[in-house]
């Protein structure tokens, strides 16, 4: 069977706890899109880790962890990551690298300094917009050519030579040969050289032999680079649909979607955010829910649950089931609000702006709901939350028309209701 774990919001929705708990029962977990721009943060059996490349089945020794082709790769991340864990759990994780994800190279990082977009959209700066750019121009050094080193370097110059006619002035490309960037890239895939293949068909073989697979997204539905607030959206697609294309396989196989949906909104980087927050609430909620960058540092912006951006997370997504996460942040707040409208242009709208400048006129319209004193970490079940939260619970459940599969009361694995 195939479960897809699906952010719904902008990213950072907890989806690092959701999928190190259900890859537990996986057999195979596949990471889909984007790279080192996510954070995941996960507890593992009491250690705290930030990864943003490895796929959460790396944390169990039995299962393999695919890294598809809907990903961007940066290898010297990659060998952190992988030596962080097994050094954690005394053996090597099993990976398994899609022939065709595409690598980042040092000098996506340096184009997104210099090439200005970075800055207008508030990028992560990990290179991820100009690698997703060179595999659209079809000049990007994918994980196959690893195999190949001859035809690796003889790329990697190709590509420099137009990268040198494009940025006269830097001198960090100039200095840059095919054979350096091939020889560091091949020190740091050594332990996986062995383990880059055809992932799509490692993957249908999995599920034909009746194997679970768990599909790990990133990022959320708002930054898709099709169906989001474009432009301040990711290069990759992070809906369901990005599954499909990194994966190839039919849509009947992925019974069961989770849309992971935190307990408020919050975004990095720049865009439209009808719901913020620049008042001492909002201050509250960073600080109550550590809302700073895996990846950047970067304080994020936050704000109320907003159920118009959620209904059309959920027709992208169409979740079986959403996981809540954070509920516990919510906790001391006297009032809580729900965005289920906004004020667009004198009128009010019930459907997702498309267009981030419409967007950006919106207004919300908000529901109240009293909130509740008491600390809810200690809850396993629905009826262990005081009415207030199964109130809140219940409003969001509706407006994403999915029930509540599992709901986070605390980072710990256990700290979970499950219901699924
Ligand atoms: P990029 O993915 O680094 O190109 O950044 C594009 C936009 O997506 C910026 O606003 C980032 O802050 C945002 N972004 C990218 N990855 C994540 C993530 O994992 N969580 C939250 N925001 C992200």
């Amino acid at each position: 069977m195939a479960t897809a774990v699906l952010g719904m919001q902008w990213g950072d929705e907890g989806k690092g706890k959701i999928v190190h708990l259900l890859a537990r029962d996986a057999d195979i977990v596949v990471r889909f899109n984007g790279g080192t721009n996510a954070g995941h943060t996960l507890i593992d059996r009491g250690v705290k880790f930030g990864t943003h490349l490895i796929p959460a089945g790396a944390f169990y020794p039995r299962t393999v962890s695919v890294l598809a082709g809907g990903m961007v790769i940066d290898l010297s991340v990659l060998r952190e990551e992988f030596e962080a864990i097994s050094d954690h759990l005394g053996s090597r994780p099993r990976l398994f690298i899609a022939d065709n994800a595409h690598l980042v190279l040092p000098y996506h990082r340096i184009i997104e300094r210099i090439g200005g977009t970075g800055r207008l959209i508030g990028t992560t700066g990990q290179g991820i917009g100009p690698a997703y750019r060179d595999k659209a121009a079809r000049v990007g050094i994918r994980a196959g050519d690893l195999l190949e080193p001859d035809l690796l370097i003889e790329r990697i110059d190709r590509r420099l030579s137009l990268l040198r006619l494009t940025y006269p002035d830097s001198a960090e490309i100039a200095e840059m040969t095919g054979n350096g960037l091939a020889e560091s890239l091949l020190a740091d895939a050594e332990p996986f050289l062995s383990s880059i293949g055809d992932a799509p068909r490692f993957v249908s073989d999995g599920l034909s032999a009746g194997k679970e697979v768990l599909f790990e997204g990133a990022q959320g539905a708002l930054l898709d680079l099709d169906y989001g607030t474009y432009p301040y959206v990711t290069s990759s697609s992070t809906t369901f649909s990005g599954l499909r294309s990194a994966v190839g396989i039919p849509t009947a196989e992925v019974a069961e979607r989770i849309g992971v949906v935190k307990g408020y909104s919050t975004r990095v980087g720049a865009g439209p955010f009808p719901t913020e927050l620049t008042d001492e609430v909002g201050a509250l909620l960073r600080d109550r829910g550590g809302e700073y960058g895996v990846t950047t540092g970067r304080s994020r912006r936050c704000g109320w649950i907003d159920l118009v951006a959620l209904r059309y997370a959920g027709e992208l997504n169409d979740p079986s089931a959403i996981a809540l996460t954070k509920l516990d942040v919510l906790t001391g707040f006297e009032e809580l609000k729900v965005c289920v409208a906004y004020r667009l242009d004198g009128r009010t709208v019930e459907r997702f702006p498309r267009s981030a400048a419409e967007l950006d006129r919106s207004v919300p319209v908000y529901q109240s709901l009293p909130g509740w004193e008491e600390s809810i970490a200690g809850a396993r079940t629905f009826d262990d939350l005081p009415v207030e939260a199964r109130n809140y619970v219940e409003l969001i459940e509706e407006g994403c028309g999915a029930p509540a599969g599992l709901i986070s009361v605390g980072p710990a694995p256990e700290e979970t209701i499950v219901r699924l």
